[in-house]
Order: C-alpha cells, then sequence, then structure tokens
C-alpha cells in the first residue's frame, strides 16, 4: 500500500494514529534538527516534520528537494497552537515522520509550482505537467469535470440518451475548414474529423432516439483566438417532437441548475432575458452582448436629417446610421484618452470618432464636431442620449454593420475603464430570430447564417423566393458575458425545404447529392420534426472558471498557432508513412524535425 490516507484528509480526528502519505515535496523549511516539508498531492498539503532523532527519515527530509515524490509514514499530531494554519484544511495537525522514501527525485523545475510567476505561457505549455500541478489549474479541471458530471446526471433524469458518433467522417464544405485524414485503404481519399455531431445527431432523430446528447469532440481549422481551439468540446444535444421554446426552456433550466451547483457564490439573473438578433444589434451592436452592464447605443439618424455636418449626412445618404454612446463621467478625458478610444473605432472598421464632452460645471462643451452642426443639433443629440454633465459622448456614422463594430468594442472598452462588469456576476441572454441568410459578396452568393440545416421561421417561408435576406431563421444562440455560449436551431425535417435552402446557398443538385445524399434521403423516410443546440464546454468552463481564454480550462491546449509545444505537434513524419497513404509532398520539408511545423504545407496525393 502506497499511503493509507491523501494529503489532504488528515484532521483533529487522526490524531495519535499512524498514516502513509505520498505525494510530491511542495516547500522544504530546513532548520538543522528539523526539517518541515509541505507533502502535496491534489487533495491538499500536509506538513510533515522530520526530526533528527529519526535519523533515517530526516536523512531523507535533507536530500528531499521541491518536487521530489515521497513516501513517508508517520503519527499524526497536533500542530503547537502557534503553528496551527486555518487556511489549509489539516491545518490543525502535523506528520511526525518516522520513516520515509525518495520514490522519485526531481529535476529543479522550469516552473515554480508553488506559487504563481508571470512566465510566458509558451513555457507553461511546454511543461504542461508541471504546470497542471498547480492550485489554479486544478481548481479549473476539477470544475470542468464537476460541470460535465451534472451535465450528464441532469440528462440522463430528463430521459436523455449518451450516443457517441464517429470521429473518422464525411467531409463537407460548409463551415469552417476541415481537418482531414488520409484514407490508406482508399488511395486518394480522405475522412474528415467532425466539425461538429451535426448532421449525425440529425440522422440519430430520423432514428427514433428521440433525446440525444453527447460530450462531443469538435474539429474545425479556423483561425485561433482566447476563446477558440482547434479542438473543443461541445455538450452536444438534440431532440425530436420539440419546438425552439422547448430547447430554450429545457437549456435554461439545465444552466441555472449548473451554475447553483457548481459556481454557489455567482449571481445569476433569471429568468434569462431574450432579445432579437436585430434588437441585439441595435441596442449593443453585437449579437453576443455583455449584458453585465447597460451602456447601450442610441439610434441618432432622424435628429440628423437635415444636418449640414458631411460626415454625419454622408453617411447617412449612403444608406449608414449615426448612433451614439454615453461614457458616463468621461468628460474629462484628454485628447491622448479619446485618441485611444477613437483607434478602437477605427479597430472595428469607423473612419472616425466624432465626441462631445460635456463639463461637469455646467462650462462651454468640447467637441470634435459641434461646430459643423445646425443649431438645435447638439442639444438634440445630448438629450437624445441622456447626457449629463460630466459625460462624454461618442458617435459613429457609417455603414450599420461598421457603426455596430466600431461602437461594441468602445461599449465593452469602456465598461471596463469604468469598472462596471461585476466579476461575479452571469448574465445569460438568449438571442432568437437569427437571419437565414448573410450576402457573400466575394463569391456573390448568400450563405447560411447557422448551418444550412436550419429552419426558416413558418412565416417567413414566402421570403425564400421573394427576398431571402429577410428570412428569419428558427435559430439561437445562448450568450453569456459577452461569449457566445452556444448556438442552435429548429432543423428542416423536408426534402423539399432543405433542396430549396441547398439551391439557394448555391450548392448544385449534384453537390447537394454527394455531399449531403444521405440527408436528403433520410428526410424520406420518416424523419420527425427535431431541433437542439450545442453549448461550448470550454467557453462556458471559461468563464465559470473566471478566465480569460479556454486555454486555462483545457489540460492540453494549442497555442494560437495551432501547435502542441509539449510534444511539438504537428510533426514531420517519415516517406514511409507518407508512401503508404499515397501522399507526395508538394514542397520539399523546410523544417527540422525537432521544429514545430506551424504552417500547412502543401499537400498533394499521388
Ligand atoms: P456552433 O458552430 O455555433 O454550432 O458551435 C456551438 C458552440 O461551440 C463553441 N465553439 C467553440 N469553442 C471553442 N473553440 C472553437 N473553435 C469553437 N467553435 C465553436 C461555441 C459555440 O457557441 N452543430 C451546431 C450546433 C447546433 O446547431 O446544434 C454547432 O456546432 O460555444
Amino acid at each position: 500500500m502506497f499511503r493509507s490516507h491523501t494529503c489532504g484528509e488528515l484532521r483533529d480526528e487522526h490524531i495519535g494514529t499512524e498514516v502513509t502519505l505520498a505525494g510530491w515535496v511542495h516547500r522544504r523549511r530546513d532548520h538543522g534538527e528539523l526539517i518541515f516539508i509541505d507533502l502535496r498531492d491534489r487533495y491538499g498539503i500536509t506538513q510533515v516534520v522530520f526530526d533528527s532523532l529519526t535519523a533515517a527519515a530526516h536523512k531523507v527530509a535533507e536530500e528531499a528537494r521541491s518536487e521530489y515524490v515521497l513516501q513517508v509514514r508517520g503519527r499524526v499530531r497536533p500542530r503547537p497552537a502557534e503553528a496551527v494554519n486555518p487556511d489549509l484544511a489539516t491545518g490543525s495537525v502535523e506528520l511526525e515522520a518516522l520513516e520515509a522514501s525518495v520514490l522519485n527525485p526531481a529535476r529543479t523545475t522550469p516552473l515554480y509550482i508553488s506559487k504563481e510567476g508571470g512566465e510566458d505561457e509558451a513555457l507553461r505549455l511546454k511543461y504542461r505537467y508541471l504546470d497542471l500541478r498547480r492550485e489554479r489549474m486544478q481548481r479549473n479541471l476539477i470544475l470542468r469535470h464537476r460541470m460535465i458530471k451534472f451535465m450528464r446526471d441532469f440528462l440522463d433524469r430528463e430521459g436523455f440518451l449518451e450516443i457517441e458518433t464517429p470521429i473518422l467522417i464525411k467531409s463537407t464544405p460548409e463551415g469552417a475548414r476541415d481537418y482531414l485524414v488520409p484514407a490508406r485503404l482508399h488511395p486518394g481519399k480522405f475522412y474528415a474529423l467532425p466539425q461538429s455531431p451535426q448532421q449525425l445527431k440529425q440522422l440519430l432523430m430520423v432514428a427514433g432516439y428521440d433525446k440525444y446528447f453527447q460530450i462531443a469532440r469538435c474539429f474545425r481549422d479556423e483561425d485561433q483566438r482566447a476563446d477558440r481551439q482547434p479542438e473543443f468540446t461541445q455538450l452536444d444535444m438534440e431532440m425530436s417532437f420539440v419546438d425552439q421554446e422547448d430547447v430554450l426552456q429545457l437549456i435554461e433550466r439545465l444552466f441555472i441548475a449548473l451554475c447553483r451547483a457548481v459556481v454557489p457564490h455567482k449571481t445569476l439573473s433569471t429568468p434569462f432575458p431574450r432579445l432579437t438578433y436585430q434588437e441585439a444589434i441595435e441596442r449593443y451592436g453585437s449579437d453576443k452582448p455583455d449584458l453585465r452592464y447597460d451602456l447601450e447605443l442610441v439610434r441618432l439618424d432622424d435628429l440628423l436629417g437635415d444636418t449640414p455636418f458631411q460626415v454625419f449626412r454622408g453617411a447617412l445618404e449612403q444608406g449608414g446610421q449615426v448612433k451614439g454612446l454615453r461614457a458616463p463621467g468621461c468628460a474629462s478625458y484628454s485628447r491622448k484618452q479619446i485618441d485611444e478610444l477613437a483607434e478602437l473605432a477605427r479597430i472595428g472598421g469607423a473612419r472616425g470618432l466624432a465626441w462631445a464632452a460635456l463639463p461637469a460645471d455646467g462650462g462651454e462643451v468640447r467637441s470634435s464636431f459641434a461646430r459643423n452642426l445646425a443649431p438645435g443639433e447638439l442639444q438634440a443629440i445630448v438629450e437624445r442620449m441622456g447626457g449629463q454633465p460630466g459625460d462624454l459622448l461618442l458617435i459613429v456614422a457609417d455603414q450599420p454593420a461598421v457603426v455596430a463594430a466600431a461602437l461594441d468594442r468602445l461599449r465593452r472598452e469602456l465598461a471596463s475603464r469604468l469598472g462596471l462588469i461585476d466579476p461575479n456576476r452571469l448574465s445569460f441572454a438568449w438571442i432568437v430570430d437569427f437571419p437565414m441568410f448573410e450576402w457573400n459578396a466575394d463569391e456573390q452568393r448568400w450563405d447560411a447564417v447557422h448551418h444550412p440545416f436550419t429552419a426558416p421561421r413558418d412565416e417567413d417561408l414566402p421570403l425564400l423566393d421573394s427576398d431571402p435576406g429577410r428570412a428569419r431563421a428558427k435559430a439561437y444562440d445562448i450568450v453569456l458575458n459577452g461569449y457566445e455560449a452556444g448556438g442552435g436551431s429548429i432543423r428542416i425535417h423536408r426534402r423539399d425545404i432543405q433542396q430549396k435552402i441547398f439551391d439557394l446557398l448555391g450548392i448544385s443538385r449534384e453537390t447537394a447529392m454527394a455531399q449531403f445524399g444521405h440527408m436528403l434521403e433520410a428526410f424520406e423516410y420518416g424523419a420527425p420534426p427535431h431541433g437542439g443546440i450545442a453549448p461550448g464546454i470550454d467557453r462556458l468552463a471559461m468563464i465559470l472558471a473566471d478566465e480569460h481564454t479556454i486555454r486555462e480550462v483545457m489540460a492540453f491546449p494549442k497555442t494560437q498557432q495551432a501547435v502542441d509545444l509539449m510534444t511539438n505537434a504537428p510533426s514531420p513524419v517519415d516517406e514511409r508513412q507518407l508512401e503508404e497513404l499515397h501522399i507526395a509532398l508538394r514542397r520539399p520539408l523546410l523544417h527540422s524535425s525537432t521544429e514545430p511545423l506551424c504552417e500547412a504545407a502543401g499537400w498533394g496525393v499521388t
């Protein structure tokens, strides 16, 4: 028996008993005759005292260094009153070592385990197995485990079946780029890793498994961001004989119960507010607004119909908008601070930022544009925006998408500068009534906003023929604190409508049959009405753990360049392997075998 207890287990009731612990040397304090070692495992820390009177054990402690793995047999005793540590679960006791052995020594670690240091993330990722020993990562992975366990239990009680779907599937050109896997037995052919189990879960509905879920690994070869990874995990769900309301209510119940169970210290506003896509863009400039704070955008167009100010008039004449955002108490911002905000608006695509500072003492307004306005216009703007003395008013005039993107950035920046974000608040919201399509100007065709299996709203069916851009979908997202935490829809279950959507998306009949023939065919064998959703587990865990990237809630994440720094994947493979797969590289490999191969090589099939 390696251990009788864990390092987090001993309490007053164990005093006087003999126990054996095994763990890592967290800290070591050498006072000569007495050596103190904090022994650590994932359950906690126990202080072990090595007295020189117990010579053999004392010698082991003398030689031990940080992160050595030790086994210690000893007797539990109370700590002296002045040494009691109320911050430690085991803090009222210590272990008097009677016997000790080194199970494995350790080199000096490149990271301190016992204190979080501001070291480069690359170092943490290269030595992830050391980084994972730290309390923060343990806390995050335990939280993630609890979340998934809760989801499984909840859905099991609701009558859902967990069904696994394959990882080697057919490549489809929709959505993000696929990760491909060459098929050795079929030269020139490839499997794809699933971007999500979307089609398979719909086929399970056709098969009659009316409540399905899966903790599903998804793979997408897309540009990485703080909330994106090339492989990530969804709580993938699908149900038959449901409408949108059924899905929303079930997920809302699940999320409320989940948050109360795993992050009880956080506040949650219920029921979750619902915003249409239009409303979200209009009020917040984003379809994933952070609702922990107000700062709403204000439409000014109707006040400025006849304005002489060319910037505003020009935007309106070209079908654009003029919208403002009130920055409470920011009138004293310096030119430099205002320039920083203008730069953010520019990153959002705006050509500039108009601003007016309303002095706290009621004095003269400082403004970048007021002198260009007609009499009364400034007053009307201030009134519409609810401007108070001391406020800074920010205005963007441009095409609607640019105005939204620029003001969304400014809104988020101001909330953080003004300290309006309560980190312990969870603001969920539903965004509904997404448009079915968005126009792809580059390729001169419609793209599906959600995915091509999403059903249009019944009353918008005629718009598919007359004005597809105005057709709304039975699609919904759940947003949380400014992130898209999940998305789903009611699906098409009739072949004729599915075919019509493929036509609108510019997918030819032949391509539709080759790519999605199995779906079209399945819809002719009694496909029930169905719909579902897929919350992103990594994003949810990130938010619940108060982290800023999903890498912090994944055991072995990849970098922003999709590289695993620990194993150096992706890596070159040897000629024989390629040959077996019938693959020849178009370009010679320029990289040495130890260097991570960051960029995709041009692959050609022999
Ligand atoms: P969607 O593509 O909206 O929908 O994805 C659902 C949720 O998955 C998470 N997510 C990601 N998380 C981390 N890294 C990524 N690269 C990444 N991409 C997406 C997000 C997102 O909201 N099959 C549909 C769902 C459905 O219709 O049922 C789908 O995959 O939290």
